[in-house]
């Protein structure tokens, strides 16, 4: 299968972009052809006037995904805005997606009111075009995304159905969704886990400072002293746990939390050391990528990104524009 997916270049990954999108990159990239890349310009449609530095936020991407495990042996990573057929597609696409499709995109309406700021640009609306053109260029049969991608989905398969009708040759494919079945890692303060919100647990942090956030993370608040008996389903800790840790370990702290028979640091460095069994190999595999060494792979990348969606251009381009009324 071809896998397609990407990320936008917006700052560091943390422990709820790794379950929920970048684990199950690094199992598709097994016995399937993966395209991961970097979506620099889909990260301009939010943030143009900040002042990114897309490039170096593009290569620290990339070393995350290598850092966990993103093979590029296995797997071709790159950045969009270096193979330029995805402007070129994007351009095609645009013309034959209704407004209304668009506008009615629930994903842009939850933006456009979460961003508060003023987003309502070209770039912003069409941004499921673009994304569209992403996915259709490499033949994509799946793209593993979170479920706010999922309206965006919808609309990439019907702008395929369209261009078939219209220009009557089935050139490409329709992609299916992959969602991560992991539940949004809640961040340190119970909300979603998010930059914005400084809770999060970063894939670059160090082992002393995991430690100090989960050292001050809130836990069951009716648990005063060791022995007091607690409740684990209304604790944080409890559900890092159950992400992190084995299975036996888990029955174990939830039988152990609600006899009062173990205490909450001992049952945060417990989870710590789950955590790092994670985070310590990221941390090994980081050691081996300079800046240097991230940006060669990804200019092999973009070499070959380029080749397959150069190709695919001259199919559409023939089709669109060779096209004899029969
Ligand atoms: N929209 C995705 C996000 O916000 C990023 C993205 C861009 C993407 N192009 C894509 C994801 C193509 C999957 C396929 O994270
Ligand atoms: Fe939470 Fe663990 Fe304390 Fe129970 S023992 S309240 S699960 S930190």
């Amino acid at each position: 299968m071809n896998i397609v997916s990407g990320m936008r270049p917006t700052g560091r990954l943390h422990l709820g972009h790794y379950l929920g999108v970048l684990k199950n990159w690094v199992e598709l990239q097994k016995g399937n052809s993966g395209y991961f890349f970097v979506a620099d310009w889909h990260a301009l449609s939010t943030s143009y006037e900040d002042k990114l530095h897309l490039k170096n936020l593009s290569i620290g991407l990339a070393k995350d995904w290598l850092s966990a495990g993103i093979d590029p042996e296995k797997a071709t990573i790159f950045v969009q805005s270096s193979v330029k057929a995805h402007a070129e597609l994007f351009v095609i696409l645009n013309m034959i997606t209704p407004l209304g499709w668009l506008e009615r995109n629930p994903t842009y309406k939850d933006q456009i009111e979460q961003l508060q700021k003023d987003v309502n640009s070209g770039g912003f609306l069409t941004y499921p075009v673009l994304q569209t053109a992403d996915i259709l260029l490499y033949d994509a049969d799946a793209v593993p995304i979170g479920e706010d991608q999922k309206p965006h989905l919808e609309i990439s398969r019907e702008i395929v159905r369209r261009f078939h009708h219209l220009f009557g040759e089935d050139i490409f494919h329709e992609p299916k969704a992959l969602l991560s079945e992991t539940p949004k890692l809640l961040g340190l303060d119970g909300r979603k886990m998010s930059k914005s919100y400084g809770n999060s647990i970063y894939l670059t942090d160090s082992t002393d400072e995991v430690w100090q956030k989960l050292r001050t993370a809130k836990t069951d608040t009716n648990r005063v002293r060791k022995t007091d008996k607690g409740n684990p389903e209304v604790c944080l800790v409890f559900d890092y746990h159950k992400e992190f840790s084995k299975p036996e370990t888990v029955s174990e702290i939830d039988a152990e939390c609600r006899a009062g028979t173990i205490g909450c640091v001992q049952c945060k460095k417990s989870c710590l050391s789950s955590m790092e069994s994670v985070l310590s190999p990221m941390r090994e595999r980081r050691e081996k990528f300079s800046d240097s060494a991230v940006l060669e792979i990804l200019e092999a990348g973009n070499h070959k990104a380029n080749q397959i969606a150069t190709a695919k251009m001259e199919k559409v381009n023939r089709v669109v524009f060779e096209r004899v009324e029969v």
